[in-house]
């Protein structure tokens, strides 16, 4: 993976790029990294804020061969591969949120936004875009997400190296998207249980429709969250 590297000083969002080279073709591993973007793009269409230089904020076009219901296995293979590598690399120990935030002494560091094209039993192609909070300090981040965001330099107390971090994140998304093509979602939500931090608790959990809350009570192997509500009725999420 990685092999076809776009950089991009400045885009709109690397979604959209790694969107457009995914319809005309580009192949399975393609990489669209920026250095900023002015419109990064957020889940629930909300903003991600992606400033010049500091972060990681990239987009990864994959092409497995399985159906579209099984898509969010790649979101949750790389939340465990993006919290390994940080573990590796800057020796900090992440937790993941459902579903896919990493946070670092419980704030949020990493998001993940995973956008498919496909038909009813076909993907034609899934674009992970990740955006890594690695070099801000706290007065580079808008006064209003200071409370609940931070970056890894921020609680390292040193600069981590993007280029090393992002080698690290691609091989180990190869080593687990490889697992996974071979024996299936199994080993993968094993090990993202081991970096969960909501399972076994209270939780509200958004969902396009509005808010739920409940007990996490896991993942199934679908890769969807089951919660239960107060009156004991399970929700698949
Ligand atoms: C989230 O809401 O937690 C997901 C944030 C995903 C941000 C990344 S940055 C690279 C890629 N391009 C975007 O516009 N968004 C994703």
């Amino acid at each position: 993976l990685g092999r076809y590297i776009h950089f991009e000083e400045e885009v709109t969002s690397t979604q959209t790029i790694a969107q457009k080279l995914a319809y005309e073709g580009a192949k399975e591993g393609t990489l669209v990294v920026a250095e900023q973007q002015i419109a990064g793009r957020g889940r629930m269409a909300r903003n991600w804020f992606s400033p010049k230089g500091t972060g990681i904020w990239m987009s990864l076009i994959l092409r497995p061969p399985i159906p579209p219901q099984k898509a969010p296995h790649l979101t949750l293979l790389t939340a465990v591969a993006i919290a390994q590598a940080i573990q590796d690399v800057t020796g900090l120990v992440p937790d993941i949120k459902w579903p896919n935030d990493i946070l670092i002494n419980g704030k949020k560091c990493v998001g993940i936004l995973t956008e498919l094209q496909a038909e009813p039993d076909r993907i034609h192609s899934v674009i992970i875009g990740m955006g890594i909070n690695v070099n801000q300090t706290v007065e580079q981040f808008p006064e209003d997400i200071r409370a609940i965001a931070t970056s890894l330099a921020i609680e390292k107390g040193e600069k981590i190296k993007r280029a090393e971090l992002v080698q690290e994140i691609l091989f180990k998304i190869e080593m687990l998207y490889r697992q996974y093509l071979q024996h299936g979602f199994r080993p993968i939500k094993l090990l993202w249980e081991g970096y969960a931090i909501s399972i076994g608790k209270e939780i509200t959990a958004r969902t396009l429709s509005g808010t739920l809350r409940g007990m996490a009570l896991g993942i199934t192997d679908e890769g969807v969250l089951m919660l239960e509500d107060a009156d004991g009725n399970i929700h698949y999420i």
